[in-house]
């Protein structure tokens, strides 16, 4: 009688050790996930902002030649065909303009909304 309640108590023994070794495991499998949670999401929100910012910017300022959405009505340069591993050629196409159809932007522009419009412009429109 006394043996089968020590053998109960070390099996409960036993669960109760695995139930908190699987409570850690669960601890440091949502502290692993939401650090990588963490790493990850603020990124892609400032990337989506960036993005949704220089279209902004592009409506209002590009859009005139350019075409609405970056769809060319054919006066200048079609931008979803821009390269876009050529960031420095943009950059200074926008800072510079390029005369005589397209207007330097220097004045009106700084390097931010220049990136801003590149992140527009990376997802094609
Ligand atoms: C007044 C009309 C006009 C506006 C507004 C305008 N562009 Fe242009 N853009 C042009 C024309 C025309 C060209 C073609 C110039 C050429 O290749 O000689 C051009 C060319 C470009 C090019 C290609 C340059 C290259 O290296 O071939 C880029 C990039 C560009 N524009 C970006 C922009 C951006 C970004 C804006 C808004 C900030 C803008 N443009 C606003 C008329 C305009």
């Amino acid at each position: 009688m006394d043996s089968t309640h020590q053998r109960v108590g070390h099996a409960n023994q036993k669960s109760l050790k695995a139930g908190a070794q699987m409570r850690s495991f669960v601890l440091k499998t949502l502290a692993l996930g939401g650090a990588l949670t963490l790493s990850v999401l603020p990124w892609s929100v400032v990337k989506a902002n960036d993005a949704a910012l220089g279209k902004e910017i592009y409506q209002d300022t590009c859009a005139a030649c350019h075409g609405r959405d970056m769809v060319s009505p054919g006066l200048a340069f079609d931008l979803r065909k821009f390269p876009l591993n050529e960031f420095d050629r943009f950059q200074n196409a926008v800072m510079n303009g390029k005369p005589p159809g397209m207007p330097a932007w220097r004045s009106q522009l700084n390097a931010e909304d220049i990136q801003a419009i590149w992140d527009y412009v990376k997802t094609g429109g």
